[in-house]
């Protein structure tokens, strides 16, 4: 047995997580081992990152052929591997110019960034106006935490960024209401992730495009969660229909190789000069590598028409379970970023229902206090499904 417990954790950590009590040591496929052997069906990859499996074959092996030539490079110098997934990048969405990074918060940072400075370049100093909405998230630097719509996560830090207005999701009234010439950017999650698998409506995204247009502000997509496959599309805006300005992506992007990605049109990005904005890792040639593998597999139309299918079998397989129990008011999703919201008896109990699940086996995600959030690998089987859904039955059971 290892010398490491989840009690280590308190002793040698920064309580700002509090991780489950079992320690994963190894992962294949939909299926994790902890410490002791016991195995468990993950419905989580790692918050919509391990979208091909854990230790996928393919990217395991470009991890390793990469990591025998060149890791790291600096952006003093560019890579082959870089280039070419930026090519896959610009080839596969609307945009027309990529710029890579590390994390979801830092493509979001470099999107906010570059929607202020093209307003700067192009409209005066006066446009900087940011409207964002209630709920959403956009990560966790000041300027992501403070344009995200959940004060529990921005305040305490002393003075935020000014100039961010939040609103009611899915509320275009309410975006009227506040849109004017000094609006710079609206920045919105195509499907809300974090805080309760809450789809925008068509209207809602094509309603943001028009006033968008009609007020020369930046519509910018996070796709942090959503993006690469998740919801069925390589990226939601393509399922939606409606196509913004800025794009970021993340998580998945390299399948738990840290990398990101802020894509734009070539027009807009004139505005990030050399020397404007910078990381020093984004864009290295082992992520790059790895990043471009993934978009390899996942873009392939056959491998996103299966993400679909299986994220209806998925949620049919939850209403049926819930024709037994009557445990969730709601079931709902794109792909296999799915949502089942708990009835209100059990409101802000999301977390037992998480950590009785690992109890039987099953590794599933909370998205705020009342909403259980699976979001499996995109090339889960058939056979991994079920057998997750059986042991949510067993855990469902104790709860009736
Ligand atoms: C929509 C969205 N944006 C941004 C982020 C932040 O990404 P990261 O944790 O990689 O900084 C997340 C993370 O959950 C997210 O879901």
């Amino acid at each position: 047995m290892s010398q490491y417990t989840r009690q280590t954790f308190n002793e040698v950590m920064i309580q700002n997580y509090n991780p489950a009590n079992f320690i994963p040591v190894k992962g294949k496929g939909s299926r994790v081992w902890d410490q002791a052997g016991c195995e468990y069906i993950d419905f989580t990859s790692g918050i919509a990152v391990n979208a091909l499996g854990h230790c996928h074959d393919e990217v395991v092996a470009v991890l390793k052929e990469q990591g025998e030539k060149l890791w790291h490079s600096s952006n003093w110098f560019t890579s082959e591997t870089t280039l070419a997934l930026g090519e896959k990048l610009v080839a596969n969405t609307f945009a027309e110019r990529v710029m890579f990074a590390n994390s979801g918060a830092e493509a979001n940072e470099a999107a906010l960034k570059l929607a202020r400075r093209y307003a700067v370049d192009h409209f005066g100093a006066q446009k900087y106006n940011i409207i964002s909405f209630k709920q959403s998230f956009h990560g966790r630097t000041l300027f992501t935490v403070s344009v995200g719509g959940q004060p529990k996560y921005s305040d305490g830090f002393g003075p935020k960024p000014a100039g961010i207005i939040h609103v009611p999701f899915n509320n275009l009234d309410a975006v009227k209401a506040v849109i004017d010439d000094h609006t710079c950017a609206i920045i919105v999650e195509p499907i809300q992730g974090e805080s309760g698998v809450i789809p925008a409506t068509k209207a809602f995204l094509q309603g943001l495009r028009n006033l968008c247009d009609q007020y020369k502000a930046l519509l910018i997509f996070d796709e942090v969660q959503t993006g690469v496959g998740r919801t069925g599309a390589l990226y939601a805006y393509q399922k939606f229909g409606v196509t913004p300005d800025i794009l970021t992506s993340a998580k998945a992007l390299a399948n738990g190789f840290p990398i990101s990605a802020m894509m734009t049109t070539s027009k807009i990005a004139q505005s990030f000069a050399p020397g404007v904005h910078g990381t020093t890792f984004g864009g290295n040639p082992l992520a790059c590598a790895i990043g471009s593998k993934v978009v390899d597999i996942i873009a392939d139309p056959a491998f996103l028409a299966n993400v679909n299918q299986m994220g209806e079998f998925f949620k049919s397989e939850l209403r049926k379970l819930n024709e037994k129990f009557h445990l969730f008011s709601d079931v709902r999703g794109e792909g296999l970023l799915i949502g089942a919201e708990l009835i209100e008896k059990y409101h802000g109990k999301a977390g037992e229902f998480v950590t009785a699940c690992a109890e039987n086996g099953l590794m599933i995600l909370v998205a705020g206090a009342n909403v259980l959030r699976f979001a499996p690998a995109l090339n889960i089987t058939k056979e991994d499904v079920l057998a997750g859904i059986s042991r949510l039955e067993k855990t469902l059971m104790q709860f009736n």
